[in-house]
């Protein structure tokens, strides 16, 4: 497992769209690789991402995470859905990793399998080959790299939704008459007057 994992945007394809763009924090979740780690994936992104107030992200990065996870197991896992012990002797794990930076969300997922996939142009009627074009349509970057310590990882970079933030709203002043002002009796006496409760 790479010990010291660089900062995504090294050995990109493409410049990052935001130069400036800082790596603020990263969470990972290291998991057995079986088909099962593809949910328990979409859930640990579902979470963080709600977490980082980032909901809006979600779906999208539960597509990317469950693509990359998908292909890491097929990679370098046990594909059974029920698998008896002796195959699970030497299991491999996968590793996800959230990066948070100043603008983007980065999904990124390590096999120890150091061959780097290639996107397929799949045909319309092909059974596969859609996974890593369905990351490519996502993100605005993806990316596969040799890790330091051995395997590879691919990643995509999903930008943060803009908020624009709102003017402040300024509490309106009340303008009332001067004689109003208070609760005194007076207002008693113009409720009075209304035909309103007496008992203010
Ligand atoms: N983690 C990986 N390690 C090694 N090879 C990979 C990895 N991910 C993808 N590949 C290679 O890249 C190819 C394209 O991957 P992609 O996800 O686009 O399609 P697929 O997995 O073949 O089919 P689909 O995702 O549509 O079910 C794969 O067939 C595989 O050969
Ligand atoms: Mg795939």
């Amino acid at each position: 497992m790479p010990s010291a994992w660089r900062p995504y945007p090294e050995a990109t394809a493409a410049p990052s769209p935001n130069p400036t763009d800082q790596l603020r924090f990263s969470t990972t979740l290291t998991l057995a690789a079986v088909p099962t780690a593809v949910g328990a994936a979409r859930r640990y992104v579902r979470h963080e991402l709600t977490s980082a107030n980032l909901a809006a992200l979600v779906d999208d990065a539960e597509l990317v995470a469950s693509e990359l996870v998908t292909n890491a197991i097929i990679a370098t896992g046990v594909m059974a859905t029920e698998p008896k012990w002796p195959e699970l002797e030497g299991l491999a794990v996968v590793r996800i990793r959230l990066g948070f930076s100043t603008s983007s969300v980065f999904i990124e997922v390590w096999d120890h399998d150091s061959e780097l996939p290639v996107q397929q142009q799949s045909g319309e009627y092909a059974e596969g080959g859609r996974g890593l074009a369905i990351v490519a349509s996502l993100c605005t970057r993806w990316n596969a790299q040799p890790a330091q310590d051995g395997g590879k990882a691919v990643w995509g970079e999903l930008p943060k939704p803009v908020t624009q933030e709102l003017p402040r709203r300024v509490p309106k002043r009340r303008h009332e008459p001067t004689g109003l002002r208070g609760t005194g009796p007076s207002n008693r006496v113009v409720d009075a007057a209304r035909g309103g409760d007496t008992h203010a």
